[in-house]
């Protein structure tokens, strides 16, 4: 395998699992994305960046979007993190709303990672309670897959697998 970087993006720790998971299989190092410099991961020829979904943003994808330019050579794959189940729906208005331009191109996997409201900020906590009761009333059959995940989940749910690094594999060895 030619020189690889994970680079990864995590608040509560789902995305630092996947991410050391990775690094593991790969044997190669796996870093938080505000620590990396661009000289350093230019001195890689596979970058997998890896982040939270937070309101329907990839956490660290801006790193791709300011460095792209010098890049562009490299091969990338960006995975994300979220509760939503793997639905394609989902997954493409991750895509949509994430990989826009040059990055339009890039594989995009997913994983699932966890919600444990015991462990959340209390803005963050707020913001999911409200979502859930919100999500409370309306009709389970119309329910986006992100709401879904919040009200299956309760106050906690682990969904975190190291099989579900299986796809991100298979893109770096095709
Ligand atoms: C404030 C907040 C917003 C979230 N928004 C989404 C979302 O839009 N879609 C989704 O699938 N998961 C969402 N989640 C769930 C997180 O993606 C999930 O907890 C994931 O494990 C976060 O990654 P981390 O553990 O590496 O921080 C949200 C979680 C929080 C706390």
């Amino acid at each position: 395998m030619d020189r690889v970087i994970v680079l990864y993006s995590s608040k509560y720790g789902a995305t630092r699992k996947y991410a050391r998971w990775l690094a593991e299989e790969l044997e190669c190092r796996a870093v938080e994305t505000k620590k990396a410099s661009l000289e350093q991961v230019r001195e890689h020829d596979t970058i997998i960046l890896g982040g939270g979904v937070y309101a329907s943003g990839i956490a660290g994808i801006r790193f791709l979007k300011r460095n792209y330019p010098h890049l562009r050579e490299k091969k990338i794959i960006v995975f994300a993190v979220g509760a939503s189940p793997h639905e394609e729906n989902a997954i493409s208005a991750l895509r949509e709303r994430n990989l826009k331009g040059p990055l339009s191109g890039l594989p995009l996997c997913y994983c699932r990672g966890a919600l444990d409201e015991g462990a959340m900020t209390w803005l963050d906590r707020t913001l999911c309670k409200m979502l859930k009761k919100m999500a409370a009333k309306k009709d389970p059959a119309i329910y986006e897959p992100w709401e879904r995940a919040l009200v299956e989940a309760g106050p906690s749910h682990d969904w975190t697998e190291r099989e579900q690094i299986q796809p991100i594999l298979d893109h770096l060895r095709a």
